[in-house]
């Protein structure tokens, strides 16, 4: 048998495995109540409504909607795109200013192949979505991580960074930030850090990926603007999706951007997939003007909240000697750090799936893994309320096995 890896080429060394999906691979089959993925509740999927704009779309529109279709993506989805943007508080120019993407994912991917040349420098707030940190380290960018608290990215340290690197005659390329109800911690930026952050881009001449797949769930008030719509001269791109708000089975996600920037996504991006599927925008497209898209939201925010609120409490009473954690003002996540340092919650994580129950080790979020391993990344929008308490006692248990068998240890 022919072995694969021997004719891989040189560039696969950099790939690294989505921990989350091997873990989720551990999990298949089992009992286990997942805290891992980052799947909305299948529940917020509204079935009727979509499976009568399918049919209709494809009964109605087929000709087009099942044909090939432009890079950019369907001219009127592009247009219904933009209308929902700016209704959502994002200045959007034209269309010209919008290319539709497979998913975040893939415009996360094309940002890093247009921009990121090997070596070029690349900040992200730590901790940082996983698979954006395993996008720029394919481009063999040089990660920086800036550390966040409840307001976000520390815009004072990263100032300080930034000012170091001038004194070497180096300069970032790129910026990526979740702003919004970040993934993995649920924190968003305050309004004052957003518009210093806007200055230094200028400043120090770098460009801002805005990734905002959660800004639809914020469970309390928050008064922010968009880094998009603080941006005077078009050095932010705004990555957004459907995929938490209608469905993620679709593949549906954007970026507005400055057409300088578009074009140049485009020709990445045809070398990519042509273009993203052209049913799935049809039936989006739809979606959105009918108001299917607007009502799902409204019922999947009340849902989460709900369930956020559980997963605090249960953390309360299960955790609250041997643990902290950030209170998530909306988004999917929380992030959980063990008071023992020196525990690696990696090394855990087979020891929880053994008790079912599974998380994602928080090393997998931060540029220098040690910074987060005493931590995990846990999800609430998917398990139910039920198995939130269930879930969150089996990890406890856990816990405080490990803490008991290090105590014999040292004794
Ligand atoms: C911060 C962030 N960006 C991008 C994505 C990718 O989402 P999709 O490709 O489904 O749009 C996710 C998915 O969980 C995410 O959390």
């Amino acid at each position: 048998m022919v072995d694969g890896r021997l004719y891989a080429a040189k560039r696969l060394s950099k790939f690294k495995a989505s921990e989350i999906r091997e873990l989720l691979k551990l999990t298949e089959g089992k009992d286990i109540i997942s805290f891992a993925g980052g799947l909305p509740d299948p529940s917020i999927f509204d079935k009727e409504d979509l499976a009568e704009i399918a049919r209709n779309v494809i009964l109605e529109k087929g000709d087009k909607a099942l044909q090939y279709s432009p890079t950019l993506g369907v001219t009127s989805f592009r247009q219904e795109l933009l209308k929902f943007t700016a209704s959502h508080g994002v200045k959007v120019k034209d269309t010209d200013d919008v290319i539709v993407t497979t998913g975040s994912q893939e415009a996360l991917y094309i940002i890093g192949r247009v921009f990121v040349d090997p070596g070029d420098i690349v900040i992200v707030e730590e901790p940082t979505y996983l698979a954006a940190l395993n996008v720029f380290r394919q481009y063999d960018a040089n990660l920086i991580g800036i550390p966040i608290d409840n307001e976000g990215m520390r815009i004072d340290i990263l100032e300080n960074v930034l000012e170091d690197l001038n004194k070497k005659g180096l300069k970032p390329k790129l910026l990526y930030s979740v702003p919004t109800a970040q993934n993995p911690s649920g924190v968003t930026m305050s309004n004052d850090r957003r518009k210093r952050l806007l200055e230094l881009a200028h400043e120090y001449d770098f460009l801002i990926v805005e990734d905002d797949p959660y800004s639809f769930f914020l469970f309390e008030e928050e008064s922010f603007d968009y880094l998009k719509t603080l941006d005077p001269n078009g050095r932010v791109m705004y990555v957004c999706t459907l995929s938490k708000i209608m469905a993620p089975g679709l593949r549906i996600g954007w970026v507005v951007a400055d057409k300088s920037i578009i074009s140049l996504l485009e020709l990445a991006k045809q070398a990519i997939d042509l273009h993203t599927a052209t049913l799935p925008q049809y039936i989006a497209e739809e979606a959105l003007r009918q108001g299917v898209v607007a009502k799902t939201i409204s019922r999947a925010k009340v849902l989460y909240a709900k369930k956020r609120d559980a997963m605090l409490k249960a953390l309360e009473e299960e955790m609250s000697d041997i643990a902290t954690w950030i209170r998530p003002i909306g988004g999917f996540f929380t992030m959980v750090f063990l008071n023992d340092k020196d525990i690696d919650t990696y090394d855990l994580m087979y020891e929880a799936i053994e008790e079912g129950v599974a998380y994602v080790p928080g090393k997998s979020f931060y540029v220098n893994p040690e910074r987060g391993k005493h931590s995990m990344r846990l999800n609430f929008s998917y398990p139910t309320i039920e198995q939130i308490w269930i879930g969150i006692a089996r990890l406890s248990k856990v816990v405080r096995k490990h803490l008991a068998v290090k105590q014999v240890e040292r004794t």
